[in-house]
């Protein structure tokens, strides 16, 4: 594993293809192992690609690490070079869309200090648990309809056979996208518009999950896509943000599009990404986690009644369910000079790759990391990063969890796994496709 000529350990070939390779995200348990090996022989280790296909980078897989890498704003950045692994193409391809920019959108993800906190401040307030408490009602309702959709397609209302249903498509990937919709304000009819341009914007890895075509398109045809998307997403929003300054309501648009910064109203750029980094990091993530909550209550019959006796049982199953899954699997670093993690010398521009996957699943830190175990205490998981840049949403993903998992626990009785679940393939945001099921509900 050492470089020749160096200290430093660099990964095998077929074990760096492993790390980029989306399809490895498909297989959890082989990631997982190959994870506890370089816990174990190369905490942090060079990821080389002999042919350039992607610029090389360190990758970061012990708890600790993770956490101290995250925490340390000042000695590694988030906006030198992109902070999702990209390949050289694609970073190559977002710079002739952006004029330079590695950054396709500018976003909270991609400032570092002082103007990130300028702009996280904006909106931070909004996303306190005092203030969420104003939308609770409004997620509820959101719920019960998701849970009467899903009761309405399979459940055994006391007679006949009960059907398969897949969780996945009828709750836990539209649930999330509408609660981050309502709370930007976008009209539900505009919402499967707002998907896909994130999804055009993005290129969904997972060819059969994003249904973007992109696959097969030349790259021309790719930035033409990718081009239409951003000049749509810039009508839509310049639209609603007219509205917005017009007739301020009480929603996170309303508030992003009469905010200053300095003094100064956000320019369209800085207003866009800020409108996208919401609508993109609200809810394929919180999907996930759902999606993980339900496959381990699935499960484990005798858990699912208990939580049904004892509703105060929730918050340990959803905390777990975002450790357990660890939707966001990875983001990216800069170091702003010379510096060492993990007994490794890191130069001044290195590239690292923090993996929440890998530190969410640290024996040092986590008992029988693999055990979905909703009474682990204390959970401090990094599914949310740690940091400057933690998780703005993180107290929305949590409430819209439990507030989802109230409504279902008020209407199905019981629950059992109807079929394999599949993963999607996927380095950033991960989890489950499908998860087919069969339920009694009342
Ligand atoms: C940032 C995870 C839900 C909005 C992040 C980061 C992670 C993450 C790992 C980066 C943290 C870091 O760099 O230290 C998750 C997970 C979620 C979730 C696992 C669900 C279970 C949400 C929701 C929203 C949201 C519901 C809002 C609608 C954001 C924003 C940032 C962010 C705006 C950027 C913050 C910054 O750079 O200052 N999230 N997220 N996330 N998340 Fe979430």
């Amino acid at each position: 594993m050492t470089a020749p000529g160096t200290a430093a350990p660099v990964l095998p070939p077929e074990q760096g293809r492993a790390v980029i390779d989306p399809a490895s995200y498909a297989q959890w348990d082989g990631l997982l192992d190959l994870f506890d090996r370089l816990r174990e022989e190369a905490p942090v280790a060079r990821v080389e690609s002999p042919d350039g296909i992607h610029p090389p980078f360190w990758l970061v897989t012990r708890y600790y690490d993770v956490m101290r890498i995250s925490k340390d704003n000042a000695t590694f950045l988030n906006n030198p070079q992109t902070v999702v692994f990209s390949l050289t193409e694609g970073i190559e391809f977002a710079k002739s869309l952006t004029g330079g920019s590695p950054h396709l959108v500018a976003s909270l993800v991609t400032f570092d200090a002082p103007i990130h906190m300028k702009y996280r401040k904006l909106t931070q307030e909004w996303f306190m648990p005092k203030n969420l408490r104003g939308v609770e009602d409004e997620i509820r309702t959101l719920a019960q309809a998701t849970v009467q959709r899903l009761v309405d397609a399979g459940g055994d209302e006391g007679a006949g056979e009960t059907k398969v249903v897949d969780f996945v498509k009828l709750v836990s990937a539209p649930y999330p996208l509408h609660v981050v919709m309502q709370i930007l304000g976008v009209p539900e009819e505009d919402e499967a518009r707002m998907l896909m341009l994130t999804q055009q914007m993005f290129g969904g890895q997972d060819e059969e999950l994003s249904g973007s075509g992109m696959a097969a398109m030349t790259p021309d045809q790719i930035t033409q896509l990718v081009a239409g998307a951003v000049k749509d997403f810039e009508a839509y929003f310049a639209r609603l943000t007219a509205e917005k300054r017009a007739h301020p309501t009480g929603d996170v648009a309303s508030t992003i599009a009469n905010a200053t910064v300095d003094g100064e109203p956000l320019n369209d750029r800085d207003m866009m990404g800020y409108y996208i980094i919401l609508a993109a990091a609200g809810h394929d993530t919180t999907s996930a986690s759902t999606a993980g909550a339900m496959l381990a209550l699935a499960r484990d019959p005798e858990q699912f009644a208990r939580v049904r006796a004892d509703r105060s049982l929730l918050p340990g199953i959803v905390e777990e369910a975002i450790r357990w899954t660890s939707p966001v699997q990875h983001f990216m670093r800069s170091a702003a000079e010379d510096t060492e993690v993990g007994g490794q010398k890191i130069a001044k521009g290195d590239w690292l790759m923090i993996n929440y996957v890998a530190a969410n699943h640290d024996p040092a830190q986590f008992e029988n990391p693999r055990r979905f175990d909703a009474s682990r205490h204390p959970n401090r998981h990094l599914a949310f990063g740690a940091g400057a840049h933690q998780c703005l949403g993180l107290h929305l993903a949590r409430l819209e969890m439990r507030i989802l998992f109230e409504a279902l626990l008020d209407r199905i009785e019981s629950v059992e796994l109807a079929g394999e679940p599949a993963r999607a393939k996927s380095t950033f945001v991960g989890g489950l496709k499908t998860l087919p099921l069969r339920f009694v509900a009342h």
